[in-house]
């Protein structure tokens, strides 16, 4: 069967599941949604979120790009954010970044990657910033892991000066801001840090 067919036939087999354990499940989800959280994570196709963390549709707003960044003049990611925090009100704002992160390994090479080149600047920036720290690690996968958890906490702190958040934490003390990263090798998530609304 064909890759693109086996997923209709997938979709409905899920839906037929769904169904069965519970049957109101499909009213439900048309009404309204009432995510808690805002997860924003790489476009890998091996970190879905909802199924890593095992949530139900409609627990999470989600945004993925490459690497997961949150970037001052990127519309896109600002518009879910700002959805996100002062329309559907969420309680946490997730950044998830991961080991092994395509992107971030991307950007620490010197190669011209085209369209590329101008979104992975925000991550050569980060590596500019803690080069005395990454330089001292010799072993390059190991200075790629560390690059990874520096991008992951700066898009955090990006995040946190963004006058959306600013004006949800003056407002009604929330949300809180996470970094996270997702550790292929197990399947586990990391905490790197933890940013309470109103720090
Ligand atoms: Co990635």
């Amino acid at each position: 069967m064909k890759t693109i067919e086996k997923l209709i036939l997938q979709n409905k087999a899920w839906a037929q599941e769904r169904r069965l354990n519970d049957p109101e499940f499909f009213e439900r989800q048309q009404h309204s949604q009432k995510p808690h959280t805002l997860w924003i994570g790489c476009s890998d196709s091996r970190i879905p979120p909802d199924l890593i963390t095992d949530t139900d549709p409609g627990t999470m707003f989600v945004h993925r790009n490459i690497a997961n960044l949150v970037v001052h003049t990127d519309l896109n990611s600002l518009s879910v954010i700002q959805y996100a925090v002062e329309a559907l009100e969420v309680q946490h704002v997730i950044v998830c970044g991961h080991y092994g992160c395509g992107g971030v390994n991307a950007a620490m090479k010197e190669q011209d990657l085209g369209l590329l080149n101008g979104w992975l600047a925000n991550i050569r920036e980060v590596y500019h910033h803690h080069r005395p720290e990454l330089s001292q690690i010799p072993d390059e996968a190991e200075r790629w892991q560390r690059l990874v958890e520096h991008t992951t906490r700066a898009q955090v702190h990006n995040l946190m000066k963004t006058a959306i958040i600013q004006r949800a934490w003056a407002k009604r003390k929330a949300p809180s801001l996470h970094a996270w990263v997702y550790q292929l090798q197990s399947g586990e998530l990391k905490v790197l840090e933890t940013i309470p609304a109103g720090s």
